[in-house]
């Protein structure tokens, strides 16, 4: 396991959409393992009553919250300055804020997909880059990237998302092959259906058998924590490409057509 006080000096996790659902629940299995951490997310409330969950549940934990619009131009820089400032030692990135957006791509308003994917992709892409940097002339450092089951196949009515998801994957896998040699762990997160406000956001009823985000969670840390490439929970996840992908798209499209 990794220790906080490596070099007695307080180590911070940083994760981004940590205002709910499984990003709360990432922030607080790393603060069970000794890390500080610092919450981002678009909305200051939100944040601060997350950061005061968190402190409640795990007294002790040395918690910033730090409120940033990810959907902004140069958001990933300016986070990075603002984490700069903090003076805290970024040891593990979490990149985990995004959401989803369903219906006729003809018929969703591209400044909805354009503010998604500047969340779900370029954000994502800025962060890693800067914080790996960072990392690497550390030469320690972990970064979880959160994709989805959605990375693994084309999903009709939610067209952007699922493909905003096979970016994240691809982009994770071959970041880890590079990030290896300066001795920074790159993994990514493919969780299933998980209970979260995820749904809601989308217009969508959370579908039965959605996982609770804590085990998601605990799942993701655990194998973060052993620096495995891809974390699928469950593991089943895994298999999807053995199903025929014509049958999982109408699968997908029933669930997501408006
Ligand atoms: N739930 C699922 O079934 C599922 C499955 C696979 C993958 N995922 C992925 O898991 C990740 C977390 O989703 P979740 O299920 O936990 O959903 P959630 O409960 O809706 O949480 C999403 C988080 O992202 C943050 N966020 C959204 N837009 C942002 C922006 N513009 N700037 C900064 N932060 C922003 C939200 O913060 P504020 O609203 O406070 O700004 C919130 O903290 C996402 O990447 C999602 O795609 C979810």
């Amino acid at each position: 396991m990794e220790h906080r006080n490596h070099r007695d000096k307080q180590e911070y996790a940083l994760v981004t959409g940590a205002s709910g659902g499984i990003g709360l629940e990432i922030a607080g299995a790393l603060a069970g393992r000794g890390y500080g951490i610092i919450m981002v997310s678009a909305n200051a409330d939100r944040l601060a009553a997350a950061k005061a969950r968190l402190e409640a549940r795990l007294p002790g934990t040395q918690a910033v919250a730090v409120a940033q619009d990810l959907s902004l131009p140069g958001a990933a820089q300016t986070l990075h300055e603002k984490a700069k400032a903090l003076g805290a030692p970024v040891a593990v990135l979490v990149n985990n804020a995004g959401f989803g957006i369903t219906g006729k791509a003809a018929d969703t308003p591209l400044a909805a997909d354009e503010g998604m994917l500047a969340v779900n992709v370029t954000a994502l892409v800025g962060l890693s880059k800067l914080f790996l940097a960072d990392m690497a002339a550390r030469r320690r450092g972990h970064i979880l990237n959160v994709a989805s089951k959605g990375a693994y196949q084309p999903g009709p009515y939610t067209a952007a998302y699922f493909a905003s998801k096979a970016f994240v994957l691809s982009y994770t896998r071959a970041l880890r092959y590079e990030a290896k040699e300066a001795g920074v762990r790159v993994s990514a997160l493919c969780p299933g259906a998980v209970d979260t406000g995820f749904f809601e956001r989308e217009g969508q009823p959370v579908p039965k058998g959605a996982l609770p985000a804590r085990r998601v969670a605990e799942k993701a840390v655990d194998g973060l924590m052993q620096g495995r490439e891809v974390i699928c929970v469950p593991w089943t996840v895994r298999l999807l490409p053995l199903v025929p992908e014509k049958l999982r798209m109408r699968v997908v499209a029933g669930m997501k057509r408006p």
